[in-house]
């Protein structure tokens, strides 16, 4: 008998790569989302699929979340991807990352247990462990967050944790690092096209160009979960994702852009080390654990950076 996902965020960027990926195996997928951040087009392939139900509907509206999942075929396991992908506009307003990414998680949780769902895999981020030197481990501490984002990423993992205790049979926690690629509703790659499309001669950087971080291509992180999810056997499994030993600076990111959609464009650096509050500016991310798992990506950092830029051009025209 083949499994029942719910995956919640399903029409966002990750979201849909996912399902497409969960439909591919076989599986019946219930997907949710708002569409505040997600877009239908991205689902446009899976909602032609029979064994996909997709329904507009906000996580927090719990009632709502239930009556749904009551009217499907019992769901095996949760895929809860739904957040606020928009690190700034939490910054601005701590309130966003509180409904949306904690209370989301929440919400999640009660509607398993409302509903008896006992696995839950959960889209977490290199943003709980906060601003450290080094590598980060799994067990990388202090875990002090320096956003909201990561401050409620985290809140949500002890909210699973403890619901694990409670009533969860098993758990899967992916700390994400940066991750690009097609249907990108967000992100540097995004943000520097739309920023070409208003003005193909300048592109304006935030920070310096200095700042530094692993990229990790989206087919790979789906992949990765999967992955983890059928040979993470324990009751809990936290895994970091990410590319190995590589990272790519704002400026080769900016640089790849102009090349490719706006040759000859200028490049303006606004200065500082620091893109925004809250933003950790450079970060090196341990995968060994995953390795020890046996998966690897096969892209680096900089091959996602070129690829991801390719598959989202259309932004930037
Ligand atoms: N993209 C990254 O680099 C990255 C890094 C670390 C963690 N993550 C996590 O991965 C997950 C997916 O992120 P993404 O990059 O695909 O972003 P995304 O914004 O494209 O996807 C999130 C989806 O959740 C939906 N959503 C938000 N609040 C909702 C609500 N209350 N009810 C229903 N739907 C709601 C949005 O409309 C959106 O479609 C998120 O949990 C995010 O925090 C992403």
């Amino acid at each position: 008998m083949s499994t029942t996902s719910f995956v919640t965020g399903a029409a966002g960027f990750i979201g849909s790569h996912l399902v497409d990926e969960l439909l591919a195996r076989g599986n019946r997928v219930l997907g949710v989302d708002n569409l505040i951040l997600g877009r239908r087009e991205n689902l446009a392939a899976s909602l032609k699929n029979p064994r996909f139900i997709f329904r507009e509907l906000d996580v927090n509206n719990l009632d709502a979340m239930v009556a749904f999942l009551q009217e499907q075929p019992a769901a095996d396991e949760v895929w809860h991807m739904a957040a606020n992908s928009d690190i700034p506009a939490g910054v601005n307003n701590p309130d966003v990352d509180l409904r949306l990414t904690f209370l989301t998680t929440f919400n999640t949780l009660k509607a398993m247990h409302a509903l008896g769902i006992p696995r839950l895999a959960f889209a977490s981020s290199s943003a709980i462990y906060g601003a450290h030197d080094g590598a980060l481990h799994e067990d990388t501490g202090p875990l002090f967050p320096i956003s909201n984002y990561g401050a409620m990423k985290l809140a949500s993992e002890g909210s699973i944790t403890a619901a694990l205790e409670r009533f969860l049979k098993q758990v899967w926690i992916f700390r994400f690092p940066n991750v690009i690629g097609g249907r990108a509703t967000h992100g540097v790659i995004y943000d520097f096209l739309k920023k070409l499309r208003a003005n193909p001669a300048e592109l304006e950087v935030l920070g310096d160009g200095t700042q530094e971080k692993p990229y990790l291509h989206v087919t790979e992180l789906v992949e990765a979960m999967l992955h983890i999810h059928d040979r993470g056997l324990e009751r809990l499994n936290c895994f970091n994702i990410a590319p190995v030993q590589s990272a790519a600076t704002v400026r080769f990111i900016a640089e790849a852009v102009v090349r490719a959609a706006a040759p000859g464009a200028r490049i303006r650096y606004t200065g500082g080390s620091r893109g925004w509050v809250g933003d950790v500016p450079k970060f090196s991310y341990s995968s060994a654990k995953l390795q020890a798992l046996g998966w690897s990506p096969r892209l680096t950092s900089g091959a996602a950076v070129e690829r991801a830029i390719h598959e989202n051009l259309h932004l930037a025209k």
